[in-house]
């Protein structure tokens, strides 16, 4: 028998709660979550089926996840509210309780610079400083992420700079799959409102999150892929940078390659 993963029941009950509050009047139950943790064929190949969303977490309190494969149910959370603008969107989810790192951030940090900005970086989550200002990419590798922006003759404003996740893991450990999976529908609605050209995904966990591969950063990186329709480039996030200087030379090449194609399409 399959092993119930501890506090998923929790997990989703609490999303679906935000999810209400946010607006969302119905679910899917069933099927495979687009951008969920790899899940049991079983889950895939369930009977779907649109419910209220209130009756869903009555569904979830009978405790219908985990009871054997034909019964699993597992929402897609699909109907995700979508927003008028980056304000509102940050208004709306600043208080997110969907995962436990909503009871030990500091503060939410949604993302900062050009609503509009042609070239969006993605980090990974935020660190103890950015926890304590409530902005991303304001520690050591933060620093370090300005003055690679300044070689290539761009600056924080110009740009859009967020993460996978809005909240600090505590010691600053990976995220785990649940809280990226509960959090990338944010970072969605962020690059739909934003419409980035570019995006420039920093290091393993965002580049493997997003583009749904557990292939090495060292393969991924100075290549193009697409995310939501829009071409993403990979390298090496600056905290890898600042452990390993050897990197340097590479993430220039990319720096390089980004700037091309930003200079083409702009
Ligand atoms: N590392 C990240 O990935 N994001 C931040 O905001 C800070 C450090």
């Amino acid at each position: 028998m399959r092993k119930k993963p501890a506090n998923l029941q929790e997990l989703f009950r609490r999303a679906l709660s935000s999810q209400i509050d946010l607006g969302m009047g119905e679910v899917v139950l069933g099927g495979r979550p687009a951008l969920g943790p790899r899940l049991p064929e079983a889950l895939a190949t369930a009977k779907k089926k649109v419910i209220p969303a209130g009756e869903a977490i009555e569904e979830f309190s009978r405790n219908r996840i985990g009871d054997g494969d034909d019964q699993q149910m597992m929402i897609s959370l699909s109907q995700e509210a979508s927003y008028g603008s980056l304000e509102e969107h940050c208004q709306a989810i600043c208080e997110c309780q969907r995962c436990a790192l909503g009871r030990t951030r500091t503060k939410f940090v949604y993302g900062v610079g050009n609503p509009h900005a042609d070239l969006m970086f993605i980090g990974e989550a935020p660190g103890a400083e950015e926890d304590r200002l409530g902005e991303p990419f304001v520690g050591r590798a933060g620093k370090l992420l300005d003055r690679i922006l300044e070689a290539i003759q761009m600056s924080r404003d110009q740009v859009y700079i967020g993460n996978i996740l809005k909240c600090r893991p505590p010691g600053n450990r990976d995220p785990q799959p649940d809280e990226m999976a509960l959090c990338l529908p944010y970072l969605q609605e962020q690059i739909r409102l934003i419409e980035p050209k570019l995006l420039c995904l920093l290091g393993r966990v965002a580049a493997q999150v997003l583009l749904k591969t557990t292939t090495p950063l060292g393969k991924l990186r100075g290549r193009w892929f697409d995310f939501q329709g829009v071409p993403a480039m990979v390298t090496y996030h600056p905290a890898a940078l600042l452990r390993f200087q050897a990197y340097k030379k590479d993430c220039w090449a990319d720096m390089q390659m980004l700037k091309a194609r930003h200079d083409e399409l702009t």
